[in-house]
């Protein structure tokens, strides 16, 4: 029955709510450049490194910056404070990303990196997160130093296709954990023209359909439409390249023919009334893998060779610890990590010097305030990775690539870890962080261990100058380079 105390109950419920949104109303907005009516601030939206000019632009503006573009809110976070207060305390709040107009139409909505946080993206996050852990590691571990050392040698048959060999590994490598089997030069190309899509589809004001939704709902014959026909593509590449494999993956353990691989075991479970998932959510962690594995680690592992090859100095410290703890008589394997702090340290500075997603994005579910300012519902939250591995009341120097920062000096601490920004934060953190650093280091100390990385030599017998340049895509990875990799001499390891 309605009494009276839930009348005021109801009553300062109501009173409460409206008090709250008049509040949230009358904040501000951030601060952030003169907006233009309608355009907002579209003409000076940058596309060359933004996380650069906003870095820059928080000297004018502050560490918020507030801007409004192609019909959204967007809100630049610079400052790594911003991170804990709303990606850790309120993450429940800003577990969403942004919508992108192409991620459905390019059939990729069921991504676990595009999905809204609900019950299937967690599910799908701990399956993939259960199957990559550190106690997983010890059936996926021996097969990655496997492929890393089959890698070394196909490099030093012709080093000069280094690029290929070392995208044909990552996607050698990720075809056999996902389900267990060889994948040949067919799927290993579509793989790649996979990856080229999803990084066009999410480039930030190439498509007029993320300023203007409605013409997502315009017939595909009319004038201006050739984006839809490009997505249509895209997404028929996209269902061969995930959902044939699985079909063939449940085929497989249907007929007791599987082997050891994320989806054919947790299939088997499904299959057999035994598992706490469903397969909808194996079906978005198997298809989530490639695109989200492969173009950072290709990323990271070229920054790391441009970078060793422009740091001679680092480059042989490098090479002079691995030599000590294997004496130059085998590869370098996973449980030499914890002897390896120098290495340890290159790795993390590689990661700090050029973030492989310099802007990670994220959504509030509601409008919300934060240091008195309104920050609307929906807004599109890019917090700027680059400018906090870039921050000097971090990182001393920060334009030095300097791994000494990140070991401890006699009573100084060392850095902060770099990888605490690099893979995201909160509810979505990158799941694949542990295969992702256990693969890095493999490939850095084995590389190391088997080649001289050197600039490629001028007519006269000298060698260029490394130019270090960056792509300014979504994932950011060093500008095409020639490098020499070079067997280094008297090693056992190669002959
Ligand atoms: C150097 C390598 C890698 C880097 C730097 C990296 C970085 C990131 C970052 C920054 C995010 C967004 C996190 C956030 O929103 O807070 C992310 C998400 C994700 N990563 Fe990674 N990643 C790497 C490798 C991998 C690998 C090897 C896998 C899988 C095997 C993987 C799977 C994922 C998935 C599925 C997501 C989406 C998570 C979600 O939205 O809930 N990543 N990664």
């Amino acid at each position: 029955m309605f009494t009276l105390s839930h009348l005021c109950a109801c009553f300062c419920t109501l009173a409460l709510a409206s008090w709250a949104f008049g509040r949230f109303r009358r904040l501000p907005l951030p601060p952030g450049p003169p907006r233009k009516f309608w355009f907002g601030n579209e003409e000076i939206l940058p596309w060359d490194h933004p996380w650069r000019q906003y870095a820059a632009w928080s000297k004018t503006f502050g560490p918020l910056i507030y801007l409004y573009a192609y019909g959204r809110d967007i809100l630049i976070v610079n400052e790594a404070s911003a991170v804990t207060d709303l990606l850790e305390t309120k993450s429940t709040l800003y577990a969403r990303r942004p919508t992108w107009s192409m991620v459905a139409l390019t059939g990729r909505q069921d991504n676990i990196a595009f999905m809204d946080h609900n019950e299937r993206q967690r599910k799908a996050r701990a399956l993939l997160q259960g199957a990559l852990n550190p106690r997983a590691q010890k059936s996926w571990g021996p097969i990655l130093e496997e492929e890393t050392t089959s890698l070394m040698l196909q490099i030093a048959q012709s080093p000069e296709s280094f690029r290929q060999h070392i995208r044909r590994y990552l996607g050698t490598y990720i075809t056999r954990f996902t389900y267990g089997r060889t994948v040949d030069d067919s799927e290993l190309k579509l793989g790649d023209e996979i990856s080229i899509h999803t990084q066009q589809a999410l480039r930030p004001g190439r498509w007029l359909a993320d300023a203007v939704p409605l013409l997502l709902y315009l017939p595909d014959w009319f004038p201006g439409m050739a984006f839809k026909r490009w997505a249509r593509g895209a997404r028929t590449k996209f269902i061969d390249y995930t959902a044939q494999p699985f079909q063939q993956a449940r085929s497989s353990v249907l007929d007791g023919t599987e082997m050891q691989g994320m989806v054919p075991d947790a299939l088997s479970e499904i299959i057999a009334g035994t598992s706490k998932y469903k397969e909808e959510e194996l079906v978005s962690a198997a298809s989530s893998i490639h695109t989200a594995a492969i173009e950072t680690t290709y990323a990271i592992l070229m920054n790391f060779l441009i970078l060793i090859m422009a740091h001679q100095d680092v480059q042989e410290r490098a090479y002079q610890e691995i030599a000590s703890v294997t004496e130059s008589t085998r590869q370098p394997l996973l449980s030499d990590m914890t002897a390896m702090p120098y290495i340890d340290a290159v790795i993390r500075e590689v990661h700090r010097f050029n973030p492989v997603t310099p802007m990670i994005p994220r959504s509030p579910v509601k409008t919300d305030s934060y240091k008195g300012y309104r920050i609307p519902q929906n807004t599109w939250v890019m917090f700027n990775i680059w400018a906090m591995t870039h921050d000097p009341n971090i990182y001393r120097d920060p334009h030095q690539f300097m791994p000494e920062r990140h070991l401890p000096l006699g009573h100084e601490d060392s850095a902060k870890d770099p990888r605490d920004f690099t893979f995201g934060f909160g509810k979505r953190i990158c799941p694949g962080l542990n295969l992702a650093n256990v693969q890095i280091f493999l490939f850095v100390t084995q590389l190391l261990a088997t080649f001289e990385v050197r600039p490629p030599l001028k007519a006269d017998g000298t060698e260029e100058d490394v130019v270090i340049d960056y792509s300014s895509n979504f994932v950011s990875l060093p500008m095409p380079f020639k490098c020499r990799l070079i067997p280094r001499s008297g090693n056992a390891i190669l002959y």
